[in-house]
């Protein structure tokens, strides 16, 4: 029978509304539901989809999903299944992908047009595996480094997150959804989530809506006005209302405020814990109505809720007008995309596109811009006049720890035993293959083990640094101590790494420190020990090639912090933009207030001096931009990419307001010796605060404009800029 929603030339609203006029309540309610194929076997997952009509998986691949399509287009309307899949750094889940650096580690590229192309090269090879739709990206705001999930964000300030995070959802969803290569993004975990008390992954975070809407909506609010198809609720409650049972700022605020016209889907079972965990709900019923009328569209993994839901609606318990509203919001994202009209079968993407040699100069493109240096004492870097490298530490070889997250190796199901099918540049293999094309020697020790601390083997790395010339120790922190349900009380050094540095320390040899790790650690012995310390995090399948390419010098690093770096595990919560204090911004029982390495902070091969810092004007008023402009000098010897940053400080606001915030930056290359002048538009409307009263404002006044390589006050030169 052919249908008017096939009609290929009818706006996909005019085919949803057709053909949700055409549905059962089964197969609507079925619409929302999201099934995650590891959660039942093969039989059930057929069931859901001719049964009971469910309209998305997650965590399926390839044949599996083929399979559960060609029977959802079998079934009587023959609606077509929307797969997701957490593809956040690459589509890491498939064993063969390109795998990028975590969403940390890119982050400090500070680079949106390599991010976006980080985001098409996903898109294209999900897209090239038959899925149409990425858990991706995270906005979560990185404040507390003890929280698991540190790794997935774009670091501690809401700006740069909105503008990173806009980069990748254009990479992910392209010009046109319907395009083949496209595929949907998810701007998550809607909202606050990384904020929970004590940094504790999926607990209530005790912030005001005047404190949400001025730090954590403004990254989504992005997202919605770059057009980000699907939103995803978070875990956590807000002042004790759960996120998905949070109607003020699902409905309230996402939707009928920001306008937001696409689909919110769940995470993990918030419906399910609901009763379970939040204690909020007595039953499924409950539960699912609370979900249903709160503004969540699709349901994943709380597979109750169908019947739940079904039965209220029934009994006049639930509007069947909500369950429309829903399903709409669904059909016309899929009807979009063009899931109804083939273009999103596998097979119609060729994949000979995954790990291509395209998308792999993608990846050292972004992973070298990605890593930042921390230290570099008496220009011990680049490496020069060495005839050995002695390479020690629990992470040099160890592709799990550099690959971080979401991939293969830990979801869906944990795989620590999977063996890559493809080539990987661990930080060892990576070294080795750069020295030995410049007839260097290599030698390897793990020296320990990264968690056990009986496992150690001092001697063995002491006989290995015999001869060398520079020791490169490579150190940080594992999968199991990064990620959902592992946060971290202490951000120590793991295992006997402590040990491991102090024995090579005491050879007196020039000690370089990489770091492998999901977040930031308490390195203050490094900071203080090592000549030099390069940070990498999770920097994916190329991270050896683009870290011996640093090392040599064939690289200038440029990569700049977005995350502060605690000066001890007891500083933490520690973020540049906090409020103005005052009594006493250091701990009795610290030496310093300041973090052990601030936002935005990043050394390079060179230097650069900033001067001349001009306004287009002093006096503007509220409707302006004005252009700040600087001269920025590259007084070394090394031609290089600085990232000039801008920054604003509201001096007197009617609430308290961060001592300062970023609010512009730009990348430019200088050759050594030149200056370039630099300049930055700032919109005087992005100097809006959230008054007391919840109102979006910008107050007449001065500001502090600040211009500088990052945000310490001794790195920042300034202007008074007066709003009339
Ligand atoms: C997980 C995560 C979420 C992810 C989803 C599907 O529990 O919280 O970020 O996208 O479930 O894997």
């Amino acid at each position: 029978m052919n249908y008017i929603y096939q009609n290929p030339s009818l706006t996909p609203m005019e085919r949803t509304l057709n053909l949700l006029s055409l549905m059962t309540l089964e197969e609507k309610v079925g619409q929302m539901m999201q099934i995650s194929y590891s959660m039942v076997n093969p039989t059930e997952a057929e069931e859901w989809v001719s049964k009971k009509f469910s309209g998305s998986f997650l965590h399926v691949l390839g044949d599996n999903a083929d399979h559960l399509q060609e029977l959802a287009l079998s079934t009587r309307l023959g609606i077509p299944l929307i797969f997701g899949i957490d593809a956040i750094h690459g589509h890491g889940l498939l064993n063969g992908a390109t795998i990028f650096p975590s969403q940390l580690a890119m982050s400090c590229s500070f680079n949106t047009d390599l991010i976006e192309k980080a985001g098409r090269v996903t898109a294209k090879e999900v897209a090239a595996d038959g899925l149409h739709w990425t858990f991706s990206p995270v906005l979560c705001i990185g404040r507390d480094a003890r929280w698991g999930r540190i790794d997935e964000t774009f670091g501690e300030d809401p700006y740069l997150i909105g503008i990173l995070a806009s980069a990748i959802i254009k990479g992910y969803q392209g010009e046109n959804l319907s395009d083949p290569n496209s595929i949907l993004a998810c701007a998550k975990h809607y909202l606050a989530y990384g904020e929970s008390t004590g940094a504790k992954d999926a607990y209530d975070t005790e912030v005001t809506v005047r404190k949400i809407r001025e730090v954590f909506l403004p990254p989504f609010k992005k997202a919605v006005e770059v057009g980000c198809a699907t939103f995803m609720t978070g875990y956590q409650s807000i002042d004790g209302t759960p996120m998905a049972a949070n109607k003020k700022m699902l409905k309230g605020i996402l939707k009928d405020e920001l306008g937001f016209e696409g689909f919110v889907v769940t995470d993990w079972n918030n419906t399910g814990s609901l009763v379970s965990n939040q204690k909020v709900s007595p039953d499924i019923f409950d539960a699912s109505k609370k979900t249903i009328e709160s503004g969540n569209d699709m349901i994943m993994n709380t597979n109750d809720f169908y019947d739940a839901t079904l039965e209220q609606v029934k009994k006049g318990e639930i509007s069947e007008s909500l369950i429309d509203e829903a399903v709409k919001r669904i059909l016309n994202i899929k009807f979009s995309m063009g899931l109804f009209d083939g273009k999103k079968r596998r097979g119609y993407v060729s994949k000979d596109v995954i790990n291509c040699v395209e998308h792999q100069e993608a990846n050292i493109q972004l992973t070298r811009e990605s890593m930042v240096l921390l230290e570099n004492k008496n220009n011990t870097l680049p490496l020069k006049n060495i005839k050995k490298i002695a390479v020690i530490g629990p992470n040099a070889d160890d592709i799990q720890a550099q690959f971080g997250d979401w991939t293969f190796f830990s979801h869906p199901n944990p795989s620590p035993d999977a063996i890559p099918n493809f080539e990987y540049y661990t930080m060892l293999r990576g070294i080795q293959e750069l020295a030995s094309s410049k007839e260097v020697e290599v030698s390897y020790h793990k020296g320990c083990d990264i968690m056990n601390k009986e496992d150690i083997d001092i001697d063995g790395a002491i006989n290995s640094c015999k001869d060398a010339d520079v020791i490169i120790a490579v150190v940080g922190d594992c999968l199991a101590l990064n990620g959902e349900f592992k946060d971290r009380a202490t951000l120590d050094l793991s295992g006997s790494q402590q040990k491991l540095l102090e024995e090579l320390k005491k050879l007196n040899k020039p000690l370089v420190v990489v770091l492998v790790n999901g977040k930031p650690l308490s390195i203050q012995w490094i900071t203080q020990n090592a000549d030099a310390v390069i940070e990498t995090f999770n920097s994916g399948t190329l991270g050896g090639k683009a870290l011996a390419q640093i090392l040599f010098g064939e690289f200038n690093p440029c990569g700049k912090l977005t995350i502060s770096f605690p000066y001890h595990s007891g500083q933490t919560p520690v973020y540049y933009n906090h409020l103005p204090g005052w009594h006493s911004p250091k701990y009795a029982d610290m030496p310093v207030a300041e973090p052990l390495y601030s936002f935005g902070y990043g050394l390079s091969y060179t230097n650069y001096e900033y001067s001349n810092l001009k306004l287009s004007k002093a006096i503007c008023s509220k409707e302006d931009t004005i252009t700040v402009s600087v001269d920025v000098t590259n007084v070394g010897e090394s031609d290089g990419t600085e990232i000039v940053q801008l920054y604003i400080n509201d001096i007197v606001s009617s609430v308290m307001t961060p001592v300062k915030e970023l609010k512009g930056f730009k990348r430019v290359f200088i050759k050594a010796g030149e200056t370039n002048t630099v300049n930055i538009n700032l919109a005087i409307s992005d100097l809006i605060i959230v008054n007391a009263d919840e109102e979006y404002v910008v107050e007449p006044g001065e500001f502090e404009i600040m211009v500088g390589s990052d945000s310490r006050d001794q790195s920042l030169i300034k202007e008074i800029l007066t709003v009339k």
